[in-house]
Order: C-alpha cells, then structure tokens, then sequence
C-alpha cells in the first residue's frame, strides 16, 4: 500500500498541513517536541480509528480548538488484491469533534459503521510503547492480536464488539442478582450467547497466533544472527485450560482448538462451575477477556540451550527485538492473508539499533516493497542505507524541508 498524501487540520500542533510522500522510505526529522511521533499518530489514527498512545480522542484535539480533521490518499494500483484486482485510489477521512461526533468517509461517503471504514489502510506501527507486548500486561497482548485480527478479519471485529456486549450485560445481572434484584436463572441466555462469542474469538485468536508463530521463528533468527528462538504460546484464562490444546496442558505454541461441540460444552461448564464466584464478585471470571499468550525465549550459549519466560528475564536489546519481531510478523501476516503489505511506521526506533541491524531492517522491508514512514532525531540516521530517501524535516507542526537524499 502506498499513502500518497496526508492532511492534519488541528491535529496535535498540526495546524493545517498537507503532506504529499511520492516515495517508498520517508525520514521524518527534527528536534524533539516538533511533531514526528504526532505524524505517525495520524497516519495510524486513519487505519484504526485509534491512537497509538492516547485515549480518549479529546487528546488529540489541538489546545483551544474543538475538533480535528485528518485525510489520507492510498495510490491506484498500489497494491494487488489477493484475487487479483488492483484497486483504485482510496480517500479516506475523518473529522472528530471534542468530547462528541465522530464521521468517518470512505471515497466522500459518511459510513454509518465504522466497521466499514476500518481496515480500508493497513499499518504496522512500531514505538516505544511496543515494548509492552513483552513487559506489559496481558491486556496489552490481546489488543494487539486483536488489532491485527481487526485489520484482516472484519467478522472478528463484530464478534468482539458483540462479545463486549455481552459480556458488560452480564456483568450488570451478576450484580443484580447479588443484590436480590433478579434470578440466577436469568444468566443461561447470556452465558449462551457469552460462548458462541467467546468461542469464535477463542479459536481465531489461536489460528492468528499460529500464523505469528511461524513467521516469528525466520524473523527472530534473523534478527539474532540465529543465536535466539521464541517461542509465542497460547493462554487461555485458567478455567479454559484443556479448550486450547490436549496435549500441553492450556496452552500450545500454536494453538488449535478442540473439536468445536466438545469446546462448547467445556467452556459452558467452566462458565456454571464459576458462576456462584461470578455472582459474589459481580463480574466474569471465564473468557476470552481474560486471554493471554506468553513468549518464550531460547538462547543458546556454549552449546548450552536456555529456555525462559520472556518477560522476566529478557534484557532490554532482547525485548526490543523481541517486539521488534512480532510486528515484523504481524506485517507478515497480514500480507499473506490479505495480499497487501502494510505501511510501517517506525517511531524512535532506528536510532537504537546498531548498524548491523539497522541494516537488515531496511534490508528487509526493501525486499517486502513496504511503504515506511520512520522518526529519527538524527537527519544522517539512513544515509549509506537506502537510495531515494524522502527526508522530511519538521519544525513547530510545519514541514521546514523536503528533499531525496
Ligand atoms: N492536543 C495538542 N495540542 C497542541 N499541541 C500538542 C497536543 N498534544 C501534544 N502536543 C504537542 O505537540 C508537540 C509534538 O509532539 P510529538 O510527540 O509529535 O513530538 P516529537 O517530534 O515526536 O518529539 P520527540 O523527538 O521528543 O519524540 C509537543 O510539544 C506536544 O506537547
Ligand atoms: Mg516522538
């Protein structure tokens, strides 16, 4: 995919600023505080309709004005479909007001759903936030498995706002029923629908992290020089154990499911056995929401092979790759299932790398024809690494230069 031009009106310290990136790899340049991670924001903001950094929306609102406004133009013929079609050129739009509407427009059109609108641009967005996929916590996993199913499976992003439903009524009935204002007996219809739910996201969860799986052992191999493997392993919450896998205990390195009526059937009787607890604390304690995945690390020493967790015992060069190959699969997945290679922002990160790997980045998108949008406070960061670099520098919210290096 290739983003043509970008325009921010009251984004961030964007006033009114329109881009245009004739270029594959584009360099955004210029001291700290100018803009260059809010560039990348919005870039991001128009293919998830998210921030990558703030919530609420209201954030992102320049001070003093009451809303924002972004556009963005992916090229004709930028990217082939799977079946073989080539696009034509894609607008996207969206305006929000503060603390209230939000439209999206595809092509000029309102889209009543945003459902629609999602998805239209794919990205793969590396910051310094990343680093929570390995240290953070295991909500910060599952928003970024579901964010990348979000991306190439538009069923899974219904089942998931349908399961948050679901799942927010039941949590009200539980506390009603705590205090004596309804029947137990009024969960069967929830729970029902909590397990279709439940069980669809459960299974395409495990599917995707297969698929990660596999791209991230050439990746991670790559990244270390072959001295390093890791391995993505499945968790489902504890009282779904058996569902994921039979043979190793809850979780598998790459998940698959029971058969689909046995799965059923253990996840309802999970949901029964907690539901006197359910009631007491007034909230949900079997389900997808309470997922996780867990990453080993294998590192081979003098012939000696290691196997850890991760998160407690990776260094910091460790979780950053890591990271760094997670997304180098999510992009690898996502153009495999979809036919498009996403663009990649890559937000204060080439900086940190040292020039063996730096190199093998670029190598790599290069290979992958992958449109990058990369942040540097360092205007010599890519010299000698790319030919044809778009080197934008910025000062204040406003393009200062524009030049290929
Ligand atoms: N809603 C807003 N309205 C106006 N300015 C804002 C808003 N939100 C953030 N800013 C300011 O925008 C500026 C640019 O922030 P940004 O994070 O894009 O900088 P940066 O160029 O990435 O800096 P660094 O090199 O330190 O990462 C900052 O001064 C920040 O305080
Ligand atoms: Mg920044």
């Amino acid at each position: 995919m290739h983003l043509s031009q970008l325009v921010l009106r009251n984004f961030r310290n964007y006033v009114d600023c329109e881009i245009d990136f004739p270029g594959r790899v584009n360099l955004i340049t210029g001291g700290n505080a100018q803009g260059k991670t809010s560039l990348l924001e919005a870039i991001y903001f128009l293919s998830t309709a998210k921030s990558h950094r703030a919530y609420p929306n209201d954030e992102l609102v320049r001070h003093d004005e009451s809303w924002f406004y972004l556009k963005g133009i992916i090229a004709a013929n930028s990217d082939v479909d799977n079946d073989g079609a080539a696009p034509a050129e894609t607008t996207l739009e969206v305006s929000n007001q503060l603390q209230g509407q939000r439209r999206f427009k595809l092509n000029g059109d309102v889209q009543p759903r945003l459902s629609q609108w999602l998805g239209q641009f794919k990205v793969v967005f590396f910051s310094p936030e990343s680093l929570a996929l390995v240290k953070g916590a295991p909500s910060d996993r599952r928003r970024f498995i579901d964010l990348l199913l979000c991306q190439i499976d538009a069923a899974y992003l219904k089942q998931l706002q349908d399961y948050q439903l679901v799942l927010k009524q039941r949590n009200e009935l539980l506390k009603q029923i705590r205090g004596k204002q309804a029947n137990p007996e009024q969960l069967d219809a929830w729970d029902s629908l909590l397990v279709d739910h439940g069980l669809f996201i459960i299974q395409t969860r495990s599917r995707v992290l297969k698929q990660l799986q596999f791209y991230a052992e050439e990746k991670h191999a790559e990244l270390t020089g072959d001295h390093e493997r890791i391995e993505i392993r499945y968790q489902a919450s504890p009282p779904l154990k058996g569902l994921v896998t039979a043979d190793q205990g809850s979780s598998i390195a790459a998940g698959e499911l029971l058969d689909k009526s046995d799965a059923l059937v253990r996840f309802r009787t999970a949901l029964d056995a907690s539901r006197r607890v359910d009631i007491l604390y007034g909230t949900t304690s079997v389900g997808p929401h309470r997922d996780n995945f867990s990453l080993v690390l294998e590192t081979r020493k003098q012939g000696v092979t290691l196997r850890e967790d991760a998160r407690p015992y990776a260094s910091q060069g460790q979780q950053r790759t890591i990271a760094l190959t997670l997304k180098l699969s999510e992009l690898e997945v996502i153009r495999h299932t979809t036919g498009k290679t996403p663009i990649v922002l890559l937000d204060d990160v080439v900086s940190e790398l040292d020039d063996k790997r730096r190199a093998f980045l670029m190598d790599l998108l290069g290979r992958l024809n992958a449109q990058t949008f990369i942040t540097s406070t360092q205007r010599e960061v890519l010299d000698g690494q790319v030919e044809d670099c778009t080197v934008l520098t910025i000062d204040s919210g406003s393009i200062l230069q524009q030049e290929i290096r």
